[in-house]
């Protein structure tokens, strides 16, 4: 169950709106900025692929949602929040604008996540004069709302009190926070994503393939293997009996042969904008991109339901979380139904219901980082 009270989300993108959808769909009010003033319905739009995806999921309904608010500044967006996720667009300069006013704003003890692909927190904790202890990158991969992976990586100015709490926080709305351990540009996702990407424009450049072939060659193979196992436990198996060692022994040398042009990156230029857009277009067979979001979404519920259905039943890799998540989000969902009757109760009872609220207790533990920094104790 989520520890967080009330949430702000500052840009409502791609990213920005998946967090909104993952926040309310677990019952938190969240209260957005945006300057779009098509950011509502945008918003609502990802909402609704949400909504769908999750009664998938939770065919015993959903828990009721939080409540949106668009606020017409920042100051007022994070006024109350205990969390707050930035979701510009990723240049430096916006990000040190953005930050610096969410920190002026905010409670003291807020954590401040930014969702940036591959900016250091070193470099963007400089703009926040007040507390920049608190901020910590938490980098999700889209659509946040059904992906559960979030990169945590806390800058040198970072308090490891806040990437605890940081890390609580996120794994109460169902996620899965893995903790950067040394600060790099592009974390460790993007590192692997963009090491792919560079050698997949390569291939298309030079007519290898088409941009479908090379889908196809990823999403029949190894595409398959990744989603359940990742990268070195699926070469442990492929070593057969001998494993890992003999994996290596074997494959290893091949490293040294002319196979990738990984250093390099191919031309950014009209022509091969061109060449990868057109093909993008026929892989399409005119599907437009909310029709591809919502077959997308289908079919990550669909591999999640069955992971979480395999290891007897315990659920593997991403499939035990989701197995959790959704366990959690049922319990939710089920103390909306009988609210009346709930009320009734806690009128009869009221000394038991007030020592309930673990919500309020776990970010007040970022005042943790504010004594710390009184006693000069900071992350080595
Ligand atoms: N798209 C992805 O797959 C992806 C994945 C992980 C992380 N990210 C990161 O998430 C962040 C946002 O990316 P995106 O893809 O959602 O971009 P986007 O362009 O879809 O959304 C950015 C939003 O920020 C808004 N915005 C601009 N200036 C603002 C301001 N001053 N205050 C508040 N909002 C403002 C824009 O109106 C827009 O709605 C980036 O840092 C990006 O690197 C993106």
């Amino acid at each position: 169950m989520s520890i967080i009270n009330k949430a702000a989300a500052i840009g409502g993108g791609v990213i920005g709106a998946g967090w909104v959808a993952r926040l309310l769909l677990n019952g938190i009010d969240v209260a957005i900025f945006d300057p779009d003033p098509e950011a509502s319905r945008k918003v609502g739009e990802v909402m609704k692929g949400a909504r769908r995806a999750y009664k998938q999921m939770l065919p015993g309904g959903l828990p009721k949602e939080g409540k949106l608010t668009f606020a017409k500044t920042i100051a007022e967006a994070v006024a109350d929040a205990d969390f707050i996720q930035e979701s510009v667009p990723e240049r430096l300069d916006l990000k040190h604008k953005v930050l610096a006013e969410i920190d002026a704003h905010a409670p003291a003890n807020a954590i401040v996540g930014s969702s940036t692909s591959g900016i250091k927190p070193t470099d963007m904790q400089v703009a926040m004069k007040k507390h920049p202890e608190r901020l910590v990158v938490g980098h999700p991969f889209n659509p946040v709302y059904l992906l559960p992976l979030v990169e945590i990586v806390g800058g040198e100015q970072t308090f490891p009190e806040a990437i605890e709490v940081a890390k609580e926080l996120y794994a109460s709305i169902g996620m899965k926070p893995v903790v950067v351990r040394k600060e790099i540009e592009a974390f460790v996702g993007d590192r692997l994503l963009e090491a792919a990407w560079r050698e997949a424009l390569w291939l298309v450049k030079d007519g290898i393939c088409t941009v479908e072939e090379l889908d196809d060659i990823m999403r029949y193979s190894f595409g398959l293997r990744w989603a359940q196992m990742g990268m070195f436990q699926v070469y442990r198996v492929a070593g057969g009996e001998a494993g890992m060692r003999h994996f290596m022994a074997q494959f290893g040398p091949c490293l040294k042969w002319p196979w990738t042009k990984l250093m390099d990156v191919p031309e950014f230029n009209d022509e091969l904008v061109d060449l990868i857009a057109t093909q993008s277009d026929e892989q399409a067979h005119g599907l437009s991109i909310r029709e591809l979001e919502r077959i997308r979404d289908d079919n990550l519920v669909a591999i999640m339901e069955a992971l979480s259905k395999q290891n007897k039943g315990k659920g593997w890799g991403a499939g035990a979380l989701h197995k959790d998540y959704t366990r959690e989000l049922a319990k939710l969902a089920a103390k909306k139904a009988p609210a009346k009757a709930v009320a009734k109760a806690k009128a009869t009872k009221p000394a038991k219901k007030a020592a309930k609220p673990a919500k309020v207790e776990k970010p007040a533990k970022a005042g943790k980082a504010d004594k710390a920094k009184k006693s000069g104790k900071k992350k080595g």
